[in-house]
Order: structure tokens, then sequence, then C-alpha cells
């Protein structure tokens, strides 16, 4: 399809499902390569993934679908122009899913540059690709840039009000694409959720980091009172909302996708404990992370109305997220032997067991 239909295509036109051929940034992650499942194998759509491959980003995640003929990766960074140039010009989208960034939000705490390169610089590079190819852009977003909420859900018109070094660049990169339809009528789209839990997700994060440790007889370290409450996803529902929004959202709008679960830490930690036959004396309440957030809570009514809702509530996801980390040791256990320790002892003060 010429460059100036597929601009002048929308959910009007039938931008309809299956055979897109899609950039994926970012698609060796958790969410990421979640999203290239969904599409690759039940959307028949042909996807490039262009990933740096950072320590979140794995060719494990690839091993159901490396050898599929409508998949293809390339190893670089999003900040690179040569890179994302020459993955255009090899995979000749229709459109750019950008999931690439720093998502650790106690690693945006301790060493910020690499957040504010990717997700400003980063962003801005693939928005002037997608400028000059005039394509479609989906950029994946987060529920943190809106901050805290004490009660009730956030909506797309809630004010941006970011806390960490994370949901900063996060939000700064979404007013740069918010730019890019502004002024130059990109047609771009932004999707934010809520808090992600499923197979393929890095431990660093309190739900695969709380697994791992209690099947492996680890303390389970729970900042400050761990009643902070998430909003929780499961990743195919997510994976599913942004492909959801690529086909049918409106060009310019952001639609938030959240859970249909909100649960507090400890209640977290606690089911976690129940599940994988762990000790409750495993549970260590540690220091607080600095300016913690209280409470994450999207509403979600407008990618509702688009006709997607979640479906895996949080009780069942949880307990089937438990029992992969438990069947699949050969996805972790090369993670909790390499330089995860350094950060596990640099960022808990002690080493893991
Ligand atoms: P992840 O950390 O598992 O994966 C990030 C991926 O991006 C990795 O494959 C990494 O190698 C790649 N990457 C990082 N910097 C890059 C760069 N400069 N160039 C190219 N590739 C780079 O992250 P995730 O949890 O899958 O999150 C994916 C996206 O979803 C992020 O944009 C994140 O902000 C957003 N998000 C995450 C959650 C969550 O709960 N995990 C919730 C809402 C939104
Ligand atoms: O809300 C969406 C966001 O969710 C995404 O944009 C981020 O990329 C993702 O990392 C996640 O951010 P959180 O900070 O909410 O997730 P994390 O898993 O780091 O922590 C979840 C909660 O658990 C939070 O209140 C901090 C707490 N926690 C976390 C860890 C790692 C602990 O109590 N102990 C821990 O060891």
């Amino acid at each position: 399809m010429a460059w100036a239909a597929i601009w002048q295509r929308g959910p009007e036109q039938g931008w309809d499902d299956g055979q897109m051929k899609l950039l994926v940034c970012g698609g060796a992650g958790f969410i990421g390569s979640t999203f290239v499942r969904l599409r690759l194998l039940e959307h028949g759509d042909e996807v490039t993934v262009l990933d740096k491959l950072t320590y979140a980003g794995r060719e494990e995640n690839f091993h159901d679908f490396a050898e599929h003929p409508r998949f293809h990766f390339r190893r670089g960074a999003i900040e690179d122009p040569a890179a994302v140039a020459a993955a255009l010009e090899a995979s000749s989208p229709e459109a750019i899913v950008n999931f690439a960034a720093e998502t650790h939000v106690d690693r945006s705490i301790a060493e910020p540059d690499a957040f504010v390169s990717t997700h400003a610089l980063g962003t801005y590079v693939l928005l002037e690709a997608a400028r000059t190819h005039a394509l479609r852009y989906l950029q994946v977003s987060t529920d943190e840039v809106y901050g805290s909420i004490e009660q009730g859900p956030f909506t797309e018109h809630s004010p941006l009000r970011p806390s960490s070094p994370y949901s900063a660049t996060k939000a700064g990169a979404d007013l740069l694409v918010q730019s890019y339809f502004h002024t130059y009528q990109l047609p771009a789209l932004i999707c934010r959720g809520s808090n992600n839990y499923g197979p393929y997700q890095y431990p660093e994060k309190l739900i695969p980091l709380m697994i791992l440790n209690a099947l492996q007889g680890d303390a389970l370290p729970v900042y400050g009172d761990g009643m902070q409450v998430r909003n929780w996803i499961h990743s195919t529902d997510f994976a599913g909302a942004i492909g959801h929004v690529l086909e049918h959202g409106a060009i310019g709008e952001v639609y938030n996708a959240g859970g249909p679960d909100e649960q507090a830490n400890i209640a977290v930690v606690n089911r976690i404990v129940e599940l994988s036959g762990a000790d409750q004396s495993q549970i260590e309440h540690v220091s607080d992370r600095p300016g913690h957030d209280r409470r994450y809570s999207l509403s979600s009514e407008k990618v509702r109305a688009l006709g997607w809702n979640p479906r895996v509530r949080f009780s069942d996801g949880l307990e089937q997220t438990v029992a992969w980390y438990r069947d699949n040791p050969w996805w972790w256990e090369p993670i909790r032997s390499g330089d995860y320790r350094e950060y596990y002892e640099r960022q808990y003060g002690r080493s893991l067991g």
C-alpha cells in the first residue's frame, strides 16, 4: 500500500485486523515480546523487532517464534538514527510501535542517564523517522505519567504529574509524540498501561522478584508498609489493548488500558507465599522507595468504547504466573546467576542465596 494511502487510512476506512507490517521497537522485552507473539501468531502480521538488548531485552523471549518466516530481528538502539533508518529500509513497515524504554523505577532513581537518552532522544529519532516515511506511530506509555491518586481512577484528561525520573522521562516522550501530531499531523497514538505481570517479566519487578525469591528461599523485601496499591493487568491483555488501539484508535488520541483488579503490595506478596508454598517468615519490610507513589488506578472507558476489554482476572493470572516461573527455570536461571546478582546487592544491600 502506498504511504499516502496509509496516512489517510483510519478506523473509518477500515484499519482492519491482520496482515500489517510492523516495526516493533523494544520487542525483545517483557511486553514487547508478548505483543510480537500475539501479532505474529494470532493476527498474521509481519513483524520486525529493533531492540538494543539491554539487560532487560532477551532473545530467549523469542524462543517459540524465532524461526517464524514473518519474524525478523535487528539489534540496534532507537536513539541511533542509522540503526532506525536501516531497520525501516529493511522492513518497509506500515506502522512503528515503540515499547523501547528503561522501565524500572528503582534503577531510574539510582542511575537516570539511560532513561533520559532512550525516552527523550530515542523517541525523537523514531518520530522523525515516522514523519519522513508518513508512518502510523504508537507510543507505549504508562499510568505513572499521571503520578499517584488517593481515590478514584485517572482518565486521559488527568494532568501529567510524574514523580520519578522514569515517569518524568516517559511523560516527556508522550508530550513529544503529541507535539508531532499537532505540529506535523503525524498519525500518532499513545496507549498508557497500568502495572503489567505475566510470563517473561524480568525479576527486578515486584511479582517475578517475589515469586523467584519465594521459590528459592530468599527474603521477600516489601518496601515500607506494603500498603501501596497497584492496578494489575496481564501482559496479554495490555498487548491486546495496544494492537486494538493501533487498529481502531483515532489518531492524535491517548487511550488508557488498566487491568480489572487493584491490590495492595502486601496482599500480592501474601498470595505469592501461599501459591509458591513459601514461608510467611520470608517476608521482610525494608526501607521505602524514595518518592514512592502510593496508588495507581486507571479508567479504561475510552478504549473499552472501542471494543477492548481485559480478559484475565488478577487471581487467575497470578496463579498462572507463579506456575510459569516454577516450570521455566531455563528462562530465569541465567538471569539469577548473572549481573542481576550485583544489581540485587546494590539495591537491597544483601545477596541472593
Ligand atoms: P522491559 O524492560 O521488559 O523491556 C524493554 C525493552 O526495551 C528491552 O527489550 C530493551 O532491550 C529495550 N530497549 C531499552 N532501551 C532501548 C533503546 N535505547 N533502544 C532499543 N531498545 C531498547 O519493559 P516492559 O516492561 O516490557 O515495558 C515495555 C514498555 O511498556 C515500556 O515503554 C514501558 O514504559 C511500558 N509499560 C510497562 C509497564 C509494566 O508494568 N512493565 C506498564 C505500562 C507501560
Ligand atoms: O504502573 C506501570 C508501571 O509499573 C510501569 O510503567 C513500570 O515500567 C513498571 O516497572 C511498574 O512500576 P512500579 O514501580 O509500580 O513496579 P515495581 O514492580 O517496581 O513495584 C510495584 C510495587 O511494589 C511498588 O509499590 C514498589 C513495590 N516493591 C517493588 C519491589 C521491586 C516492593 O515493595 N519491593 C520490591 O522489591
